[in-house]
C-alpha cells in the first residue's frame, strides 16, 4: 500500500511540477503564436511634465522574427535583430551614420493590446513607456498650410546691440522649470551679470504643454504660471524669452506653433514675453528649405501684430543663406550653424568659420553662432576666453549657457569682462575681418570700433603655444603712435614699432584694443 501511495503521490507531483506548467506554457505559447504584431505602433514615453515623447514603429512579424522600421522625426530607420518570443518583444535600432551611431535596444512584453516597452541607448537612462497600435497616418505630419507671399516685415527697432542674457538649453536642456528660471534670474542679479549687461532670461525647449479647447498654447507642469514667471523676471529688472517652432513639433518633440502663429504670438505677448527663439525643427517635414523665408515671415508678422516688442531670433542652423533674408522677415538674429557643444572641436569648428558671412551683421541684425558654453566645464579657461573673444569680435549675441547660480571666479571673470563685452556691444555693429591665412593655426581677426580704435584678436588654434604676429602695416597703422590695452590682462601694453608678436597659449587668445594717438 505504501508503495502504491507513493506512486500516486509521485504521479500527482509529476502533474504539478512538470505537466501543468508545460500545458500552461503550451497554451500561453499558442496564444502568443496567434498574436501578430505586424502593423503600426506608437511608443509613448511620459516626459514627467504631462507630455509624452512619441516614436512610431512599423512592425512586420514572420514567425518569431520581427522586422520593420522606426519612424522618428520624418526619418525611417530599419529594425534589426528583432524577435517576438513567448510574449517578449526585442529589437535593435542603429540611429545615426557611422562613425557616430547609437545602438538602441528595445525590449518589452505584450499584455493584452499593449506592450510595456523600454528603450535603452548606451550610457543613457532607459526610456520606459507603452506601445499601442495606431494608424499609419498618425506617424505623418499634418497637411501643408499655404504660406504668405514674401514682403518685408518692418524692423522692430530692438536689439540695437547683440542681445545679452542667458538661455536654458546648454546646461539644463529638458530639466528647466519655473524654479530654475526664477533662481537663474536671482543669480543674474546677485552675480553681477545684470550689471555687466546680461538682461534676457530665455527659456528654451520643453516648456510647452497641450493646446486648450480654443487652440491656445499652454505651458506644461514644469511651468505652472508663465505670466507670473514673466512678472517675477521683470520685477528683477530683467527680460524674459521663450521658444517655439514653425513646425507642429519642436526639436524635443513638444508642441510647436504650426498653424497657430498669430494665436501664439498673442499668448506670448499676454504673458509678457520679450524675446522669441523660433526653431525650424519639424517644419522640415512639411516645408522645403525654399519655404523658410515665408514661414519665418509669418511669425515675424504675427509678432508685430501682437503689439508687444519681442526680439525675434531665427534658428534654422544657417540654411538657405539666412543672413541674406533674416532682416526682411523681422529677424534680429539668426543662427548661422548647427548646435554648439561644450568642447574645443565644436567651438573651433563653429567659431572660426564665421568670417565669410561676418559682413552680414549690422545694427539690429546679428549673425548668431549659437549660445555660450563658458562655465559648463568641457573646455579650459584659455578655450573659454577664445570663445568669449571670438563672439565679441563677431558681434555675436552673448547668451550664457551655464548655471549662473554656481559660477567659479574664473567663469565670472570671463563672462563679465567689461572691456571684452564692450567690444561685442560696440554701437556701430561693424563686422570683423580675418587678416591671417584661412588655414593657418594662428588666426588674426580685427574689428573696427565706434571710437576709432580697433579690436585685434590673436588666436592660437595649435596644440602648443606659439608666437602670433600682427604688423601695423596690415592694419593701416604703420608710422602712427599707438596706444594698446590687453583686454584679458586688463593692462596697457607698450607696443613695439612695426609689429607685435606675443606668445599665445594653445587654444588661447591675446585680445587687444589699439587706438592711435598724437
Ligand atoms: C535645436 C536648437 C537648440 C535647442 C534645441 C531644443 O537643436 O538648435 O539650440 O533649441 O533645438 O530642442
Amino acid at each position: 500500500m505504501k508503495s502504491a501511495d507513493a506512486g500516486v503521490r509521485l504521479k500527482s507531483r509529476f502533474l504539478t511540477i512538470v505537466l501543468v506548467p508545460t500545458i500552461l506554457l503550451l497554451i500561453g505559447a499558442s496564444a502568443w503564436m496567434q498574436v501578430d504584431l505586424s502593423g503600426f505602433w506608437v511608443f509613448r514615453v511620459p516626459t514627467g511634465d504631462g507630455n509624452f515623447r512619441e516614436t512610431f514603429f512599423e512592425l512586420k512579424q514572420d514567425g518569431e522574427t520581427i522586422t520593420g522600421k522606426v519612424l522618428a522625426g520624418g526619418r525611417e530607420v530599419a529594425i534589426t535583430e528583432g524577435t517576438f518570443k513567448n510574449g517578449t518583444l526585442q529589437f535593435v535600432v542603429i540611429f545615426g551614420t557611422a562613425p557616430q551611431t547609437r545602438r538602441v535596444v528595445y525590449e518589452g512584453t505584450l499584455a493584452g493590446e499593449k506592450i510595456t516597452l523600454t528603450s535603452q541607448a548606451p550610457g543613457r537612462e532607459p526610456f520606459k513607456g507603452t506601445a499601442e497600435r495606431t494608424k499609419p497616418e498618425a506617424a505623418l505630419p499634418p497637411p501643408r498650410l499655404p504660406l504668405p507671399d514674401l514682403h518685408d516685415v518692418q524692423d522692430n527697432g530692438l536689439a540695437r546691440t547683440p542681445p545679452m542674457g542667458w538661455n536654458s538649453w546648454n546646461k539644463f536642456a529638458g530639466k528647466v522649470d519655473d524654479s530654475v528660471v526664477r533662481s537663474i534670474a536671482d543669480a543674474m542679479v546677485s552675480s553681477g551679470m545684470k550689471q555687466a549687461g546680461y538682461v534676457y532670461v530665455n527659456i528654451d525647449d520643453t516648456w510647452e504643454g497641450p493646446r486648450d479647447a480654443q487652440g491656445n498654447i499652454t505651458s506644461n507642469l514644469k511651468f505652472p504660471d508663465m505670466k507670473a514667471l514673466a512678472d517675477y523676471v521683470h520685477s528683477k529688472g530683467l527680460k524674459i524669452g521663450i521658444y517655439s517652432s514653425p513646425g507642429p513639433k519642436t526639436c524635443a518633440g513638444y508642441e510647436g506653433s504650426y498653424g497657430h502663429e498669430e494665436q501664439d504670438a498673442k499668448t506670448f505677448a499676454a504673458w509678457g514675453i520679450d524675446y522669441l527663439k523660433y526653431d525650424w525643427c519639424s517644419a522640415s517635414r512639411i516645408y522645403k528649405n525654399e519655404d523658410m523665408q515665408a514661414s519665418y515671415q509669418k511669425m515675424g508678422d504675427a509678432l508685430r501684430k501682437a503689439g508687444r516688442p519681442m526680439v525675434f531670433s531665427l534658428c534654422q542652423y544657417g540654411i538657405g543663406d539666412v543672413w541674406k533674408w533674416g532682416p526682411r522677415v523681422g529677424g534680429n538674429l539668426w543662427r548661422t550653424t548647427g548646435d554648439i557643444s561644450d568642447n574645443w572641436k565644436s567651438l573651433e569648428r563653429i567659431g572660426f568659420r564665421q568670417m565669410e558671412i561676418a559682413s552680414y551683421t549690422n545694427v539690429g541684425h546679428w549673425n548668431d553662432p549659437d549660445m555660450l558654453e563658458i562655465g559648463n566645464g568641457g573646455m579650459t579657461a584659455d578655450e573659454y576666453r577664445t570663445h568669449m573673444s571670438l563672439w565679441a569680435l563677431l558681434a555675436a549675441p552673448l547668451l550664457a549657457g551655464n548655471d549662473l547660480r554656481a559660477m567659479s571666479d574664473e567663469t565670472k571673470s570671463i563672462l563679465m569682462n567689461s572691456e571684452v563685452i564692450a567690444v561685442d556691444q560696440d554701437a556701430d555693429g561693424k563686422p570683423a575681418r580675418r587678416i591671417s591665412d584661412a588655414e593657418a593655426t594662428s588666426v588674426v581677426i580685427v574689428r573696427p570700433l565706434h571710437d576709432g580704435s580697433v579690436a585685434i584678436g590673436l588666436f592660437n588654434r595649435a596644440d602648443q603655444a606659439q608666437e602670433i604676429s600682427v604688423t601695423w602695416e596690415a592694419l593701416g597703422l604703420s608710422g602712427k603712435k599707438l596706444l594698446a590695452r590687453d583686454l584679458w590682462k586688463r593692462t596697457n601694453v607698450q607696443l613695439p614699432t612695426g609689429s607685435y608678436q606675443p606668445v599665445v597659449p594653445s587654444h588661447g587668445v591675446v585680445l587687444l584694443k589699439v587706438s592711435t594717438t598724437r
